[in-house]
């Protein structure tokens, strides 16, 4: 994504005529992925995916009604311009013809983590943006709707609506019936307290974005139709491993299923490649990990950084072999976070 320097106060210049809601969500990491539209209008997914939601790295949206033509949108501080205006502007078109209004808003949203470097942060921003919002907009949505109405912003934004673990379903069926079925919901996996050690190789915005990457996977990988299966039978396996409590099985699922997730992108025609040396450097550490018996298996998304499970107690040892790698990886350590929350209600004005 791409923004113009810091454009002053632009959200100062807006007359307010409502109350402001606020929100804040967190990012997931998906454990068996989502990967492949079967409707890009409605962000109907091909296969169902499977997450994990975590405590770091929130996105924070307020939304509230202003007089004038044009939505104000500022992002991390700066305006926001070019295809993230337009993606806000179209999902906040999307809660309007909803609502049945047409009123204008002003959107404040910034990112406590690393924007489009493929550490979820288009899942927390629209889980943040559909749950401020459809309440300054008052529709009056559950946890299901809002999952749903979160999806069409971005797939993956529709889990973190939840906290902990959380499954997205497919659907089934196109259209209205599609729309219906494809939302997420927890899970449980109550007693199961893992960490997730992010290795952060590159802070940088991705060149190839997740959603342009997954289009180009599905239309010419020769292996996407055989991950796509197999998924589906991670995601089944994964469900009973979560249940189970069974942090090494829930791992091996999380690593297959991740690097699968990669030979389709690098098996598209011209091939995708997220993965970087660091990365890779990462995921030798991983295996010498396991070898020295700890359990630590490794997920990546559209990005070169890598995300390792563990025990909550195996964390420390974990992020110092990795910061030990050398200077070009730092780490953060996340753990079951929360769902999306309204921080403050349009009920309540400011
Ligand atoms: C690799 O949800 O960012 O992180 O629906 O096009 O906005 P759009 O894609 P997005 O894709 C996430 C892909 C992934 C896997 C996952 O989170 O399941």
């Amino acid at each position: 994504m791409t923004f113009t320097p810091a454009s002053p106060a632009v959200t100062e210049r807006a007359a307010v005529t409502g109350p402001v809601a606020e929100s804040v969500a967190y990012p997931n990491i998906a454990l068996v992925k989502y990967w492949g539209k079967r409707d890009e209008d409605l962000f109907l997914p091909v296969t169902g995916s499977l997450s994990m939601t975590l405590d770091i790295f929130p996105t924070t949206t307020s939304v509230r009604m202003i007089e004038g033509p044009t939505d104000v949108i500022e992002f991390n501080g700066v305006a926001a311009t070019g295809a993230a205006r337009t993606r806000i502007e179209t999902f906040l078109d999307l809660v309007r013809a909803r609502a049945g209004r047409a009123d204008r808003a002003m959107v404040v949203t910034s990112n406590a983590g690393p924007t489009g470097a493929g550490l979820a942060s288009s899942a927390s921003g629209f889980a943040a943006l559909a749950t401020a919002a459809a309440a300054a907009y008052e529709l009056d949505l559950d946890g299901r709707a809002l999952s749903r109405l979160a999806r069409r912003g971005s797939g993956s934004a529709s889990r973190s609506i939840f906290g902990g673990f959380v499954v997205w379903h497919a659907g089934e069926g196109e259209g209205e019936a599609g729309d219906l079925s494809s939302y997420a919901e927890p899970i449980g996996g109550d007693g199961l307290d893992p960490a997730l050690v992010v290795a952060v190789v590159n802070q940088g915005a991705k060149a190839v974005s997740s959603r342009a990457a997954m289009r180009e996977t599905t239309a010419t990988s020769p292996f996407y139709r055989p991950w796509a299966e197999s998924s589906v039978l991670d995601l089944a396996e994964m469900r009973t491993a979560i249940a189970r409590r069974d942090l090494p099985a829930i791992g091996e699922i999380a690593e297959r299923n991740a690097l699968g997730m990669h030979a389709t992108m690098l098996t598209a025609r011209p091939g995708i490649r997220y993965l970087s040396p660091h990365s890779i450097a990462v995921l030798d550490a991983v295996l010498a990990l396991r070898a020295d018996g700890i359990p630590a298996y490794a997920t990546i998304d559209a990005g070169p950084n890598v995300k390792v499970l563990c025990t909550r107690a195996d964390a420390p040892r974990v992020s110092a072999v990795l910061d030990g790698l050398g200077d070009f990886v730092t780490t953060r350590t996340a753990h079951i976070g929360p769902g999306a929350s309204l921080t403050t209600s349009s009920a309540s004005p400011e």
